[in-house]
């Protein structure tokens, strides 16, 4: 096995949310590095996190998960809001001095593979040269918005959730959402509360998860290794008698998810038209999104007189409001409305950045299933990395070890195994997560949630590190996830002398 091919002495970083700030810090200080500048077509900071989406929104899991792992997190709700992660990124930026490499309000439009270099087309219309470049334009700032007929003559408004930045656009207002992932609740709770009615339209109810299940802090169940283990097959680099030992146990899990199913069920007890038509366990596995909700105010919105809900998709716009089919009752029903709210997600936005060979080798299945070494790296082509694709529900940390990885990598301190090696691995990762269930729209980078310690894991072991997730094995066992536990790999991948020393002498 040789070193890593190629010792950038210059790299470009798309995107200034959390996984672009942390592919920054971590690669600032590589040794041979030149330049180094990062990207954000927006005029600031911060990502999904600047302010951009429905009123009150923030991280639906802990600031133990999600804060950055080299910053102290004391100061942030339990749950942090949107504004307060906003001001934790840009501490992050004032803390490592990363200002001087960001390029706020460039937005890069175009990459193009030649003389060992990718070349940046940039919106102002010039162009410039990298030896590499990480994509950390995230999954979530294309918003989707289905198209549905008679929109021209609906006399109301139509918003995407995003849109929905403050309370005032829904008050006192009949309103019809649409969707059942997080934002739609969200955004269904808060018209529930402000709003004359609301209706809520859901194609595909799916499973929702409370913040605390059975008395227990959720993150103790679904972001801990014993849970993993307990529910889902052994990860894939499992040795032989562990894998052997999941299938004799793989009848167990079975029984115990239909357990766990009603459990969840009476748990936020919604009406009968919302029970999921699929398994909490192929929602889980497959990449379905994960809602993680107080139980209370989920209950409480439904209960409302003003609220409704209806398993059913829009037919149509009328002048006045929308037609829905109910897919309970297969009738048609017309509902008033004055604000129409769409929160039927995003798209990825990376594809546009390529030419249409370039993304055949990359995609070669054209459905954004693409196939990265260890969810980072491209096998065929070469200088071009992803941190951030990969969704665990506790991303700000899955990127923060991506890109220390990256950084270890590019620095030559472990080996870069040969193509067959890499291959083997893309294969082996596929097989495993289809044995399961088919891969959802996200293809392999889509990590059950209770998986993402697996994930890290291997990571960390390429670095040389430990396990994380505390020093005794017991503890590591049982403990959640927590950011404070990977400081320890906060700089493997940096030399010594940073740029900016360089830079000024
Ligand atoms: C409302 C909401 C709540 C969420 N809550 C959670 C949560 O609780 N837990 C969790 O783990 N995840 C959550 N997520 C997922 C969230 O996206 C990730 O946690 C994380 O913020 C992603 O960071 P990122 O840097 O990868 O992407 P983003 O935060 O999306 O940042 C990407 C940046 O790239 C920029 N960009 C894109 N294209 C270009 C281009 N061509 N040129 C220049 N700049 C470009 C964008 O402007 C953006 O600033 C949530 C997402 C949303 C939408
Ligand atoms: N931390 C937080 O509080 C928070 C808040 C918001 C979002 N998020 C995260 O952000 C990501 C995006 O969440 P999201 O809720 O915005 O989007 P999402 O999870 O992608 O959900 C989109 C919803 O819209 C529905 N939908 C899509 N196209 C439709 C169509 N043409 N007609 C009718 N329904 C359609 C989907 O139904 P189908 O299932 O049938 O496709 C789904 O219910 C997720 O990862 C989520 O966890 C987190």
């Amino acid at each position: 096995m040789a070193a890593f091919p190629q010792q950038p002495q210059s790299i470009a970083i798309i995107g200034g949310g959390v996984a672009g700030l942390q592919a920054l810090r971590a690669l600032e200080n590589l040794p041979e590095l030149e330049k180094i500048v990062l990207f954000e077509k927006s005029e600031d900071i911060g990502g999904v996190w600047r302010g951009q989406n429905y009123a009150g929104y923030g991280a639906q899991v802990k600031r133990e998960q999600y804060s950055f792992v080299e910053l102290s997190s004391s100061h942030l709700d339990v749950y942090p809001t949107a504004r307060q992660l906003k001001l934790h990124c840009e501490d992050y930026v004032q803390t490592f001095s990363l200002r001087p490499f960001i390029r706020l309000g460039v937005e890069v439009q175009h990459l193009q593979r030649g003389n060992g270099c990718w070349r940046l087309a940039l919106n102002d219309g010039t162009s410039e040269d990298f030896h590499f470049v990480v994509l950390a334009v995230g999954n979530f700032n294309q918003k989707f918005l289905p198209e549905v007929s008679g929109a021209e003559s609906f006399m109301g408004q139509i918003l995407h959730s995003s849109d929905l930045l403050e309370p005032e656009l829904v008050r006192e207002h009949h309103v019809v959402v649409v969707g059942y992932g997080k934002s739609a609740l969200d955004c269904f709770i808060l018209a529930a509360k402000e709003a004359s009615s609301v209706t809520l339209v859901a194609r595909s109810p799916a499973w929702i998860l409370p913040q605390r299940f059975l008395g227990i802090p959720l993150e103790y169940l679904a972001s801990t290794r014993w849970f993993a283990n307990l529910v889902f097959p052994p990860y894939h680099d499992a040795s032989f008698l562990r894998r052997f030992l999941g299938d004799l146990f793989w009848p167990f899990q079975t029984l115990l998810w239909w357990i766990l199913s009603p459990i969840l069920w009476v748990h936020f007890w919604l009406p009968w038209s919302m029970l999921p038509k699929f398994s909490l366990r192929w929602q889980l596995w497959h990449g379905h999104s994960v809602s993680i909700c107080n139980a209370q105010k989920v209950k409480e919105a439904f209960d409302k007189p003003n609220a409704h809900c209806i398993r059913g998709e829009i037919l149509g716009f009328t002048g006045t409001g929308v037609l829905v089919e109910d897919a309970t009752t297969k009738q048609h029903i017309e509902r008033k409305a004055d604000v129409v709210v769409f929160a039927t997600g995003y798209t990825e936005c990376w594809s546009k950045l390529f030419d249409q060979e370039t993304l055949a080798s990359l995609d070669p299945a054209g459905d954004g299933s693409l196939e990265l070494y260890k969810l980072i790296l491209p096998s065929n082509l070469p200088g071009l990395a992803f941190v951030g694709r990969v969704l665990t529900t506790c991303d700000i940390v899955t990127s923060f070890v991506q890109a220390q990885w990256l950084a270890a990598l590019l620095a030559a301190r472990f080996r870069w195994p040969p193509e067959v090696l890499r291959n083997a691995w893309s294969q082996r990762y596929r097989r495993w997560r289809e044995s399961v269930g088919p891969l959802g729209p996200r293809g392999q980078t889509f990590v059950a949630v209770p998986r993402v310690f697996s994930y890290l894991d291997e990571l960390l072991s390429d670095l040389d590190l430990p396990k994380s997730g505390g020093s005794f094995s017991c503890r590591r066992f049982f403990s959640p996830l927590a950011a404070r536990n990977f400081t320890p790999v906060a700089g493997r991948g940096q030399k010594l002398v940073p740029l900016k020393t360089r830079a000024e002498a």
